[in-house]
């Protein structure tokens, strides 16, 4: 079943107000909720309420406290006739938490109970108009047992509690904003929090807990650094403040996706809270402080102004995507932060927008929800109110921001809502930008550079390409940055900023009497893919003297696509080969020497494009040759430069362990120098690796050690593995990292390796990071996963079939990597393509897997 976008009703009744009571059992939870409803003026007038459900039956139903049996079920929901124009609303529903194994709604992790309602959770604890734009004020009781459940949770304020009978007690919890369903959560359990306040810029003292189990306190405190942080950022930068007495943030071990953004009540993924050196790397922490910050500044883009509908999902999170990227940046290296978030899209994103999933960001038609919480929703989502922050500038941007939460505080708004109050705010005009919601797939820009005379002129062009159910497109707005390098003196004349809005365009620039070398899309401005074949020395020429430091990486990366591309396409002679790789290691040797960059920078210019991203670059891929030959030249880098990283290596191994930006740069470098030598000196590599992890203080660089470690041969290899093991044993997250170095590892035997870890007493499907940590880790491994065996392909696809019926959400995110197959070469893609069918063909497959395949086989 299809729901449209252009199919949009509003509500025929409101629920301003509404009232939960459960009595908690693990395995048995009652709930009465009290509903005020009240016809919608603006509604069709229909004499039935419609309340969603799923999995639930009612076992009680009252109006105005009379027993009413007049109600009727229409599929999950339950339809009650009404007669007046207001009415109270009580219904009673049953519900086990210990067998939701779905975890969505009310469920059960390691004896405490938690709630996960977005995107349509709620409809699965009692029934509800559970839809974005009815907003209703919360009241919740709950009652339990006292030694099982000693913290009650939910939104808002706790505005009383006390002892029950029989060894229970009870709390009353009150949110005095408004709001949709899917922000509702309750949590109870045995937990501990990390507690500190923060003071608002109004001089509001804010109560802030994190809650874990016990034993976990001690790994909070970067979490709560964070938190603090986002406060303060967020009252800074957007002029947001917080708006309740009191926030809380739970962590969960059962969690379908990072963390969820309930008013006052944020649950996370434990993998988003807790960290120490010892145990989280520092990816890790940067981890946390994104997802803290993003889940807090949810409290006003996500919370105060919400979505009408999931359509405009990337209302709220592509916005706090890129709150959230800002706050990163503000808080470290802007360049890292820049380099790492293109990275992302381009590994996760474009191959979005160029498969048989691709959808705009404000899509038109869905099956199931979930399947949409994607990376075109998120990071395409922020890079494209990025773009309308780079045409308006810093400070009209914010002024449309404070327009768009000032119209929209307390509402459900859409996308065009937004757009129209940074039109709006920020004095621009948007109407062609529209398109970048409506249009998906990523644009391709050709650029070409013509020099005469003393004059310059840049001709672009630009097509977007077709995507399922969109044949044809219109051209849209392409925000380029750009600057001309003058060749001698590696000096421009300052930053311009050019807009594509046209098929193609010429842009004419005078006075170089010298060909300048173009570096365009400065700061990746645009999220496009640029085809502009140039000289491998421009490129080099770029990599060393660009002022822009992502102009700077992606110069690099450029340089080795270039040649990897012509590798795999088998065009390039020995000579040539010998000539490209050349240039290559001159542009890494002035990276390692030059003394300007930090380490965390060198760290980025040292990172070969990842082979997904590569894939993309042809029509259709041979994703072994181009494993292939990215290894071949990592090999020749690590043996040509052998000297170079391991003076690195040595340079950076003396760095004693501290969180500052100096020694997390040598530590990236530490494994990165690691990396090259275990494939271009693989003895001296194993030496230093097996060193490395001994002589580790902290998780980075132990991890990066048995990293080197799991892909090589021998001894060293199964016994690292084991030490690491039993030193972990215990710690949650740390097992995670054992499965996915594993299955992530560059070892030939990865697949008899994840068939016996599978059956590890560890590996359980009943957990979703145990299952990511494991088969995600396969799926990304292209080497293992695209074996020419076809096994990779089929251990993905039995995956996704046993994991379906136990959490169909988590069983649906796999299918992607199956879905490619289209761009793979025609052996493999067959084969692809048969493990689709096989999942097809199951019987009572979820709405979830049955979306993601059928529009996969397509
Ligand atoms: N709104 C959450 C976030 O981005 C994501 C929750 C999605 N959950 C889900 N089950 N689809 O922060
Ligand atoms: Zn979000």
């Amino acid at each position: 079943q299809v729901i449209r976008r252009e199919d949009y009703q509003p509500p025929a009744w409101l629920v301003p107000e509404i009232l939960l009571d459960f009595r908690l059992g693990l395995e048995s939870t009652n709930v009465t909720a009290r509903l005020s409803v009240r016809r919608n003026p603006d509604g069709n007038g229909s004499a039935t309420l419609r309340l969603n459900g799923d999995q639930i039956s009612p076992l009680a139903v009252r109006v105005d406290g009379a027993a009413v049996n007049d109600w009727r079920l229409d599929g999950p929901d339950l339809l009650l006739p009404l007669s007046g124009e207001s009415h109270q609303v009580e219904i009673e529903t049953h519900v086990n938490p210990a067998s939701n194994s779905q975890l969505m709604g009310l469920y059960a992790s390691h004896g405490m109970l938690c709630t996960q309602c977005e995107a349509e959770g709620f409809r699965r604890i009692t029934f509800f108009p559970d839809r974005p734009d009815v907003l209703s004020t919360y009241r919740v009781r709950m009652s339990g047992d006292k030694t099982a459940f000693p913290v009650l949770l939910s939104n808002g304020n706790c505005e009383s509690q006390g002892e029950g009978e029989g060894g229970t007690h009870w709390a009353e919890w009150h949110d005095p904003w408004p709001k949709p369903s899917y922000l509702f959560a309750l949590v109870a359990g045995d937990l501990i929090a990390n507690h500190d306040t923060f003071t608002t810029r109004s001089g509001r003292t804010v109560d802030l807990n994190i809650w874990v189990r016990k034993g976990d306190e001690e790994r909070t405190q970067h979490a709560m650094e964070s938190l603090k942080a986002s406060m303060k950022w967020d009252e800074e930068a957007f002029g947001r403040e917080y708006d309740l007495d009191l926030f809380n943030i739970v962590a969960v071990s059962d969690f379908n996706m990072g963390a969820m953004e309930n008013k006052g009540l944020n649950v996370f993924n434990t993998r988003y809270v807790l960290a120490d050196p010892e145990t989280a790397t520092d990816a890790d922490y940067d981890a946390i402080e994104g997802v803290i910050g993003h889940e807090y500044f949810h409290n006003w883009s996500g919370n105060r102004v919400t979505c009408r509908d999931w359509f405009q999902l990337s209302l709220k999170e592509g916005f706090t995507v890129l709150r959230d990227q800002m706050f990163s940046a503000d808080m470290g290296s802007s360049a890292v932060k820049r380099i790492e978030d293109v990275r992302i899209l381009r590994s996760a994103q474009y191959p979005e927008d160029s498969g048989p999933l691709a959808h705009s960001i404000r899509p038109d038609s869905y099956q199931e929800i979930s399947n949409f919480y994607t990376a075109t929703i998120y990071n395409k989502g922020a890079e494209v109110i990025r773009m309308m922050r780079t045409m308006a500038g810093p400070e009209r941007f914010r002024a449309g921001t404070d327009l768009y939460f000032e119209r929209h505080d307390g509402e459900a708004a859409t996308c065009e809502d937004f757009v129209k109050a940074i039109e709006d705010g920020a004095e621009l005009d948007l109407g062609q930008f529209r398109l970048w919601y409506s249009q998906a797939g990523t644009p391709q820009v050709a650029v070409d550079l013509e020099h005469s005379g003393d004059r310059v002129v840049l001709k672009l062009a630009q097509v977007v390409p077709p995507t399922p159910g969109q044949p044809e497109k219109q051209p849209v707005p392409v925000p380029l940055k750009l600057a001309l390098f003058d060749r001698e003196t590696g000096q421009h004349r300052g930053e311009e900023l050019v807009i594509l809005d046209k098929p193609e365009q010429t842009f004419t620039f005078e006075g170089y009497p010298r060909a300048p070398v173009l570096s365009i899309n400065r700061g990746f401005s645009a999220p496009v893919a640029i085809a502009f074949e140039r000289p491998a020395q421009d490129l080099v020429f770029l990599a060393a003297h660009d002022d822009d430091p992502f102009a700077r990486y992606e110069a690099m990366q450029s340089l080795v696509v270039q040649h990897l591309i012509a590798a795999v396409g088998g065009s390039l002679g020995e000579g040539a080969r010998a000539v490209e790789r050349d240039a290559i290691g001159q542009a890494f040797k002035a990276i390692l020497a030059d003394d300007s960059l930090d380490d965390l920078m060198r760290g980025e210019l040292l990172i070969l494009p990842a082979e997904g991203y590569l894939a993309e670059q042809f029509l259709v891929a041979d994703p072994t040759a181009i494993h292939a030959e990215r290894e071949a030249l990592k090999a020749w880098l690590g043996s040509k430069l052998k000297d170079s990283f391991a003076e690195l290596h040595d340079r950076v191994s003396a760095v004693s362990y501290s969180r500052d930006a100096a020694a997390r740069g040598a530590r990236k470098l530490k494994t990165q120098a690691l990396v090259y030598l275990a494939a271009g000196a693989p003895a001296d590599a194993k030496r230093r690796a097996i060193e490395q992890y001994r002589q580790a203080d902290n998780m980075t660089d132990r991890q990066g050690a048995l990293m080197v470690l799991a892909g090589l041969e021998g001894p060293e290899r199964r016994e690292a593995l084991a030490d690491y093991h039993g030193r972990y044993s215990g710690n949650a997250l740390v097992i995670d990292k054992w499965f996915s170095l594993q299955a992530g590892s560059l070892h030939p035997d990865v697949l008899t390796h994840v068939q016996a870890l599978a059956e590890h007493p560890d590996f359980t499907m009943a957990n979703p990071n145990r299952v990511r940590a494991l088969y995600m880790a396969l799926a990304m491994n292209a080497k293992a996963f695209h074996a020419p065996s076809g096994e990779g392909y089929r251990m993905i696809g039995e995956l996704i079939r046993q994991l379906d019926p136990i959490n169909p959400q988590t069983a649906a995110r796999f299918v992607p990597s199956l879905g490619r197959w289209r761009r793979i070469e025609p052996r493999r893609a067959a084969m692809m393509r048969g493990e689709l069918e096989r999942i097809a063909a199951e019987p009572s497959l979820s709405r979830d897997v049955l979306e993601q395949v059928t529009k996969s086989l397509g």
